[in-house]
């Protein structure tokens, strides 16, 4: 079902990608994706060197399938250390998060064999990794969990699709077949998910980030630099909204900091994108996967039938 380029390229089964996600997204989850026939991504945020050969490794044991190591570039060193060991541990696809990866670092993953695959926020930034050489490209909206920028899926995918050359993937709001279904049609070779994989038995999200996971509606999630540094979408908590008030009303840096040490010490349930509102309850990643595609070939039938009619 919906065998696209990207499938060949990656050696995968199904269009979808499971999104690098720290503190939910390990060993078990990418294992679980890629058994199930799409890409299971590890991340690096936060995690040693050591945390990442161990990761792989356990995911290893777990499934012989394609996986991938998402590498958020956080200076040159920890970029190049972290590419290195993708190298030395023969992953054959590297994604990367939040900042441009860089030329050199491109370079000497793709000198290596590594099919690379930038996760990126504006036609601006698709255009400059397109330039330095990557294979395909993530385009990930504003309304998705995580790092954002701020141009929404539905614009974004499609003037993307139009700037570069490589193959487009889409990120940002996908939880179901309806929205698989609509990234194809804006031109997208397949997806990256990533809250709706947090509601997923394999995750390692604890219980207190998946129950906020299932309550939270469609608005109860915030962008909020007070986690990262960088602007994040998390679900609101009262810690997040009083840093952003104080942020805007003149707070000095010593409050400031003081205030996003309140929110990383438990102020923070976890980041999470606008489909929150979608996901009702916990299921294994295979199912899930399954049942996006499976209800997306519906979809598709519907409208056939709505164009012919
Ligand atoms: C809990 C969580 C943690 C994330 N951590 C990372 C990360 O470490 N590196 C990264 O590149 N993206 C990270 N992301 C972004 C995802 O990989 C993915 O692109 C995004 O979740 C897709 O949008 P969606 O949440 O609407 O599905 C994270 C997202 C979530 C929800």
């Amino acid at each position: 079902m919906f065998h696209t380029l990207i499938c060949d390229m990656l050696g995968i089964e199904v269009p979808i990608l499971q999104g690098a996600m720290q503190g939910a997204g390990g060993p078990r989850l990418a294992a679980a994706v890629s058994e199930a026939g799409g890409l299971g991504i590890l991340h690096t945020f936060g995690d040693t060197l050591d945390d990442l050969r161990r990761d792989i490794h356990e995911t290893r044991a777990l499934t012989r399938k394609p996986i991938a190591v998402n590498i958020t570039p956080m200076g040159k060193a920890f970029t190049r250390s972290r590419a290195e060991l993708c190298i030395e541990e023969n992953i054959p696809i590297v994604t990367t998060g939040r900042a441009d990866p860089g030329e050199s670092a491109v370079r000497m993953l793709k000198d290596a064999g590594i099919i690379v695959i930038p996760v990126v926020p504006s036609v601006e930034h698709a255009k400059r990794v397109e330039a330095e050489g990557v294979d395909a490209i993530i385009a990930s909206g504003c309304e998705a969990g995580g790092h954002v920028g701020n141009v929404a899926s539905l614009p974004l995918i499609p003037q993307v699709v139009d700037a570069v050359k490589v193959p487009v993937l889409a990120a940002g709001g996908i939880a179901d077949g309806r929205g698989f279904l609509a990234a194809l049609a804006l031109g997208a070779v397949g997806v990256q998910i990533g809250t709706r994989f947090v509601a997923t038995p394999e995750s390692d999200a604890g219980r207190s980030y998946r129950a906020a996971l299932l309550e939270a509606r469609e608005t109860d999630t915030i962008v909020s630099d007070s986690m990262t540094g960088a602007p994040v979408r998390a679900i609101t908590t009262p810690q997040i909204i009083a840093y952003e008030k104080a942020k805007n009303s003149g707070a000095t840096a010593a409050e400031l900091k003081a205030m996003r040490q309140a929110v990383r010490a438990g102020g923070a349930k976890g980041p999470a994108g606008q489909n929150t509102g979608m996901i009702h309850d916990i299921q294994p990643a295979a199912e899930l996967m399954h049942q996006i595609l499976s209800d997306a070939q519906t979809y598709s039938r519907r409208i056939v039938t709505l164009a012919n009619s």
